[in-house]
């Protein structure tokens, strides 16, 4: 938070319309999981959000743009994994995780699916790594920029398949995969809830899912373990910020909200159509929350070092 007076009365909070952040274009996996549970934590607060998309910079200039905002409980940032691996990859962050925001509770952890355009040659994840080390100059691999968690999944398949390939940034992975559909980029790696409906409708190809079980709602797309690359292993946790300076009691009506949304019957059906569900309860807690983030930090700058990727 920028430090600046407290937040606004929390006994009568919500009295104005509650603005959540999604640090990515609308219609992609972060906007579909953020708008799956704004209107029963609406309800739950008796009060209104309103979903806004600010993109750029693989969800590091909405993160930025959040730290800074009045920290009144009516500014909240959706964000994922890329909350913890954004320290290692640029140099000029502008916030601290740990010190400009205050979490409010995980929300969901969402399986990868590698897939491709449905004429790329590949049939198999094998058969994609030895196509991308004959082809490595001109395979191209979408990502929602660096920073995003198809970023982070594209970094671990090249370190994988011990190959560069040419990165093609987009402000989300709502629009990466629109051209993925059309032909335009030939691979990405992307969360179920957004791929699900585009692999079942046979629009795009899918190699693997990188969790260590097979997705309910993708049964013949093998895991990247079944598939010979295990060590392609990453889910997408998400879960919900405020700026530092936050009324604690605003924090723990936010996370109230929050596990009633997670409890609703047509989120978690939602959810689980997409290959995917709620945390626990426990989990959708401020502590929880900082604890994953604190070693999410930890893990995730060794393994981009290890990779031999700097901050940029
Ligand atoms: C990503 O990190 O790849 C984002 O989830 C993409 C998105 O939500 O559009």
């Amino acid at each position: 938070g920028n430090g600046g007076a407290e937040g606004g009365d929390a006994a009568g909070y919500p009295e104005q319309n509650i603005t959540v952040v999604v640090p990515f274009s609308a219609g992609g996996p972060t906007d579909t999981v953020t708008r799956m549970i704004a209107d029963p934590m609406a309800k739950a607060l008796g009060g209104k959000i309103v979903v806004q998309n600010v993109e750029g910079a693989g969800g590091t200039v909405a993160a930025g743009q959040v730290a800074q905002a009045r920290p009144d409980g009516y500014t909240v940032l959706m964000h994922h994994i890329g909350m913890s691996t954004a320290p290692a990859l640029y140099k000029d962050l502008g916030y601290q995780p740990l010190e400009d925001f205050a979490t409010v509770g995980l929300v969901t952890e969402v399986p990868m699916t590698v897939v491709a355009r449905k004429d790329f040659p590949p049939t198999t994840l094998a058969d994609l790594t030895t196509y991308v080390k004959a082809n490595s100059a001109k395979v191209t691999l979408a990502n929602a920029g660096i920073g995003a968690a198809s970023h982070l999944c594209g970094l671990l398949f090249q370190a994988a398949a011990g190959v560069k390939l040419q990165e093609v940034p987009y402000q989300g992975t709502g629009p990466a995969l629109t051209d993925l559909v059309g032909g335009q980029v030939d691979f990405m790696c992307d969360q179920t809830t957004n791929t699900t409906g585009q692999i079942s409708a046979g629009k795009v190809k899918a190699y693997a899912v990188t969790t260590p079980e097979r997705v309910k709602s993708l049964p013949d797309v093998p895991t990247t373990a079944e598939a010979g690359m295990p060590q392609l292993a990453v889910s997408v946790w998400h879960g919900l910020y405020v700026p530092t300076g936050t009324p604690p009691e605003i924090v723990q009506k936010l996370s109230g909200a929050l596990k009633t949304a997670l409890a609703d019957q047509a989120v978690i059906d939602q959810m689980a159509k997409l290959g995917t569900a709620p945390v626990a309860a426990a989990d959708a807690t401020p502590e929880a929350h900082r604890a994953h983030l604190e070693e999410q930090l930890t893990t995730w700058a060794k393994v981009i070092s290890d990779a031999g990727v700097k901050a940029s």
